[in-house]
């Protein structure tokens, strides 16, 4: 039986694109990274329903693309009617990272994005995700060692920082403009908060104000409402929709 993929009946008024390098993210919306989630076929069936502007896998881990796991080279999945596409990659090996980013943009990657955001043990505990915040030299090195290895522009999703209240982000971005990163998604909420409490839009506009690249907000956007008031309250420059989207990919749509 054939499936029916219902139609949009509400969407986004967002028409100003913004640029990943030469890459334009149209309309500036983005399928958040979500392990489990975001594989192949969903992100194919959120193009197919709100044609976001920008999709980004789950994250990958480069351990496992070093060491050549069937099942991890399986996940990047990437089809034409997904692009542009973000592959995203966790490690805290430079070279492993630069290795890996090579056999993402061979596989057919638009854009690297590192996952300077993901509190569990299992990733922080080899000084991966956002345990990479705790030590900004060494975040520079993976990421510089990356932007040097791939043509493709590379991308940063962090959190507001490690600690709860100690909003570490815009220093590490500047820093990580320096090296080279294109732009930088900020799930405003601090490491040790996992996903419990509100996220922090405030740190969001902070942000927008303190780098040059681009800035996408992240965190607690669940309606098209919520989508156009981040956007009007922090000056960033695109959304990232995550659970929202988890059972109605249309949320993450454009706007005619
Ligand atoms: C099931 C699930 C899996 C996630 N996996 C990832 C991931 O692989 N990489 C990442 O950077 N963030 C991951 N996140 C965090 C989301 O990308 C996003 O930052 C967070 O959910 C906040 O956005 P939201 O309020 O729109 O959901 C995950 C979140 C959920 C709920």
């Amino acid at each position: 039986m054939p499936i029916l993929l219902e139609k949009p009946k509400n969407v986004l008024p967002i028409s100003s694109a913004y640029y990943v390098g030469n890459i334009c993210i149209d309309p500036p919306v983005v399928l958040a990274p979500m392990a489990d989630v975001t594989n192949g076929s969903f992100r194919r069936l959120v193009k197919r329903m709100g044609s976001p502007g920008l999709v980004v896998t789950e994250l990958i881990s480069t351990a496992a693309i070093h060491y050549g796991s069937k099942r991890t080279l399986e996940m990047f999945d990437v089809t034409e009617e997904q692009r542009p596409l973000a592959v995203q990659l966790f490690g805290a090996d430079p070279a492993m990272m630069a290795e890996a980013a090579k056999v993402a943009v061979d596989q057919g990657a638009d854009i690297i994005d590192i996952n300077m955001g993901c509190w569990v043990p299992k990733v922080c505990k080899t000084g991966a995700g956002a345990a990479m915040m705790k030590d900004e030299a060494a975040a520079c090195r993976i990421v510089e060692a990356i932007v040097k290895a791939v043509e493709v522009p590379v991308t940063v999703k962090t959190r507001a920082g490690w600690q709860y209240g100690q909003f570490a982000t815009v220093g590490l971005a500047k820093k990580l403009e320096e090296v080279g990163v294109q732009a930088f998604a900020l799930h405003a909420r601090y490491a040790t908060q996992g996903h419990t409490g509100n996220a922090d839009w405030e740190l969001i506009r902070q942000m927008k104000e303190a780098v040059s690249k681009p800035v996408v907000g992240n965190g607690d956007i669940k309606t098209p409402q919520d989508a156009l008031r981040i956007l009007q309250e922090t000056g960033c420059d695109g959304v990232m929709i995550g659970r929202a989207a988890i059972g109605n990919p249309s949320h993450a749509r454009r706007t005619d």
